[in-house]
């Protein structure tokens, strides 16, 4: 590896969900639904939440599994990103209670919210560090990411159009500099969709025309608010266009990938996605049934199931997609 050839590449994974499943049939007794229409709109059985677990548990013991994987030392990591739209404070970050618990004094360590697309967004973070040589720098060679995501704090669970989609989880990666790994990103934003999927701050606080500060009144529970119509059609347009793009930079072809991850928002989107690609099914792995929308865990939650099982291998070609709040979208794809 030289300076001008370092890549950066996932090295090990971890992830952990709360054990209470949350069910269908519990959900029919809390909102006017059913377990047909979840299954059909969604694809979803059941989703795990925990809502009085601290992000913090649930982040560090996904970190901790992905370290152990790594063989690595705490203190060889130094930079820690982690992705959260749920943290439990504004501040500090949930990247520095995550370097704090693991002891990773070397790593410097911050937040990302990117919403669902927190995972790549990050990895993109982390691509660039590795890949850059920088004047009076430490060399960045290993960055942890985790992804946790305490949504059931921040369901509605009076709103059957939301409750029935989201759930608790926590997903990591190790990654490291080396030949192989990332080919292609292609990252985007669209700032005017952003009203899509809100979840307002406690209190609001806005600056008037001449000056003056208005704070509104405290929200008493901020649930997140979400358009799912419109996210839907943009999910569906906004994945294929990253996906079509992410693959032509890297220089592939759909066919030539052993696995596309997609981002676990609903069955229906990921067949939308398939169709409109020419995917092949089998290639499109989902946890969606068993954990629903976990938002940024989704994606790191899966890759740690697929490597724990032992279907990926060493030198796969995986394109990975994410789309969320902001709205947000982008797309990795990387070698194993
Ligand atoms: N049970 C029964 N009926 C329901 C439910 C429910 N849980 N939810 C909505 N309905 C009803 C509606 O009231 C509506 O009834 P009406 O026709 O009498 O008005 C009907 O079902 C159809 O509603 P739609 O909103 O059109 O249903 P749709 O097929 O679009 O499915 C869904 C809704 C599942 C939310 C879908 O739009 C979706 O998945 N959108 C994407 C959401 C998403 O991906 N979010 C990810 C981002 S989240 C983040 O970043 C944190």
């Amino acid at each position: 590896m030289t300076e001008n050839n370092r890549r950066a590449r996932i090295l090990a994974t971890g992830s952990y969900v709360p054990e209470f499943a949350l069910t269908n049939e519990a959900l029919c007794r809390m909102v006017d639904t059913s377990d047909e229409w979840i299954r059909e709109r969604t694809g979803i059985r059941e989703r795990r939440i925990n809502p009085n677990l601290s992000n913090r548990e649930m982040a560090s013991t996904a970190a901790k599994r992905a370290l152990e994987m790594s063989g690595l030392s705490p203190l060889d990591l130094d930079m820690i990103i982690c992705s959260t739209i749920t943290n439990d404070n504004y501040t500090p970050s949930l990247a520095c209670y995550v370097q704090g618990d693991l002891g990773a004094s070397n790593a410097f360590a911050f937040d990302i919210n990117a919403g669902c697309s927190g995972f790549v967004y990050a990895m993109e973070n982390a691509s660039a560090f590795i890949s850059s040589s920088r004047p009076n720098a430490k060399a960045v060679n290993h960055v942890l990411i985790v992804c946790s995501e305490n949504l059931s704090r921040i369901t509605d669970y009076t709103d059957r159009s939301s409750c029935v989609l989201f759930g608790d989880g926590a997903g990591a990666v190790i990654v490291g500099a080396d030949e192989v790994g990332v080919l292609a990103s292609y990252m985007r934003a669209d700032g005017k969709g952003a009203n899509s999927i809100v979840a307002p701050a406690l209190t609001a606080a806005t600056v008037t025309e001449d000056g003056r500060v208005e704070t509104a009144p405290p929200v008493e529970k901020p649930g997140l608010v979400m358009n799912g119509r419109e996210v839907y059609r943009f999910a569906v347009r906004a994945v294929p266009e990253a996906f079509e793009a992410g693959l032509k930079l890297a220089g592939l072809t759909a066919d030539q990938l052993d696995y596309a991850i997609l981002h676990q928002a609903n069955l229906r989107i990921i067949n939308a996605v398939i169709d409109r690609l020419g995917l092949d099914p089998a290639k499109v792995p989902f946890t969606i049934d068993r954990y629903g929308n976990t938002s940024s865990a989704c994606i790191p939650v899966l890759l740690d199931e697929m490597n724990r099982s032992g279907k990926l291998k060493r030198g796969d070609k995986l394109a990975i997609a994410g789309f969320g709040s902001g709205l947000t979208y982008g797309v990795i794809v990387t070698e194993w």
